[in-house]
């Protein structure tokens, strides 16, 4: 008989499950059913969802068959369900989802990060790689994700698979994506993963300026989810003079329990002298060495100039879309201040990967991460739960399945 160490090691599991009296996974037989039909969350118009059946795929040998647990409403999704900007309408939308792997084809055996992959276990996807070599799923370095397909942003034309967004109760991963075991981590921050990792890449893009340090005074500007997150991530590296700046006191009391130790309501001060002069008081008369751009709007990228010293850093990551034109001083707000700038546009999959550990060690120091999801509302539910979504109500609102 042909032994491989893989049938070895899960001998060795088996043994050693049944003398703990822990069941170990099988590797190809789930206890749940496998089922022939799934339900989709199809955008089917602007501002209209609909959950219709849909048939589910034949699984192939590299393909994984996931049952999904839950996925969360991004900024993204809330733009394609109003406009559609992506001309992607019918389209299954759903990017930051998670769920329990159920089936998967003979192929499939380790994650993007080599870890094993077995029935039952929880996974989250990243990218899809088609055509492009040298992102491989073997260097986890390379490039970020912009311009890469992702799943629950694809368009809906293969008739054979409609399973292709985490706004559903199944999704099939198909073989050449990018998928995750992160089986330690519960749903809720499973749920977090992806927009955690846009903060993570933002903060290590930040450090190449050299200018954040272990005792910067940092400002994050906006503290919609992006900004609290921020402030999560650099309180978890150690950073912990920071002030977030908003016009959402709502907001600001939650930045602070997620780290800020001042806030500013920039609603409050008339003219930028007084609002650069409240932000200079947060630090007991210094400016801040770095600064964080969390809003997507151009008064608030043309005034963080003025919250930042000589010599000072600046992430600009607020700009997803274009949010227009911003005016600023070249002179007074770079030239004469040696301002260095970086931005910041979603993640690499080293970051995807870093993200899973930032998420356990916030929650160590105490932050209220599992918090972030205000609302969870049922797939049959989903025009509700976009709705609260653009209506701001809460932070992360996020499609929970039963
Ligand atoms: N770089 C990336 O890869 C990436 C990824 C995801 C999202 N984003 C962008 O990040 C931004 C924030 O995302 P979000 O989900 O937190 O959005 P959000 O709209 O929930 O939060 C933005 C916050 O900014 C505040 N704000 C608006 N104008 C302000 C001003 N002038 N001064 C101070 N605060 C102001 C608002 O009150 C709000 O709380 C969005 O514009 C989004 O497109 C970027
Ligand atoms: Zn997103």
């Amino acid at each position: 008989m042909d032994v491989n160490s893989y049938e070895i090691e899960e001998l060795v599991k088996k043994v050693l499950g049944e003398l703990s009296g822990v069941k170990s996974p099988n590797r190809s037989v789930s206890n749940q059913a496998i089922p022939t039909k799934a339900h989709v969350a199809y955008l089917t118009a602007l501002e209209k969802f609909e959950v219709k059946e849909v048939d589910v795929p034949p699984v192939g040998d590299d393909d994984i068959l996931v049952k999904v647990e839950g996925c969360g409403i991004c900024g993204t999704d809330a733009h394609e369900f109003r406009k559609d900007p992506f001309g992607l309408i019918p389209v299954v939308l759903g990017h930051e989802g998670t769920g329990e792997i159920i089936k998967m084809g003979k192929n499939v055996k380790l994650d993007s990060a080599g870890k094993p992959l077995n029935i039952g276990d929880k996974v989250v996807t990243c990218m899809i790689f088609k055509d492009n070599p040298d992102i491989t799923m073997f260097d986890l370095n390379k490039q970020n994700v912009g311009g890469a397909d992702v799943y629950g942003l694809l368009k809906d034309d293969d008739p054979n698979n409609h399973l292709k967004g985490w706004f559903s109760d199944y999704i099939l991963i198909k073989g050449g994506s990018t998928v995750f075991n992160v089986s330690d981590l519960d749903l809720e921050s499973r749920i977090l993963i992806e927009p955690c990792a846009v903060l993570i890449h933002a903060v290590e893009r930040a450090k190449t300026t050299g200018i954040l340090r272990f005792n910067s005074r940092v400002v994050v500007q906006g503290v919609g989810p992006i900004g609290l997150i921020c402030v999560a991530v650099l309180r978890t590296l150690g950073i912990e003079n920071i002030c977030a700046v908003d016009g959402n006191n709502k907001r600001l009391e939650f930045a602070k329990k997620m780290g800020a130790t001042k806030t500013v309501n920039f609603t409050e001060y008339k003219g930028i002298e007084a609002l650069s002069g409240a932000v200079k008081d947060a630090f007991d008369g210094h400016l801040a060495d770095f600064a964080f751009q969390c809003t997507g709007a151009p008064g608030g990228h043309s005034n963080i100039y003025k919250f930042i010293r000589n010599g000072g850093g600046l992430c600009e990551l607020g700009f997803f879309i274009n949010g227009g034109d911003a005016t600023i001083n070249p002179h007074f707000d770079i030239c004469s201040k040696e301002i260095t700038i970086v931005g910041s546009w979603v993640y690499t999959l080293r970051d995807y990967a870093t993200t899973f550990d930032f998420l356990k060690r916030s929650q160590a120091i105490g932050l209220p991460m599992k918090e972030l999801i205000t609302h969870k509302f049922p797939l049959a539910e989903i025009n509700e739960a976009m709705q609260v979504n653009l209506r701001q109500e809460g932070f992360k609102i996020a499609i929970v399945n039963k």
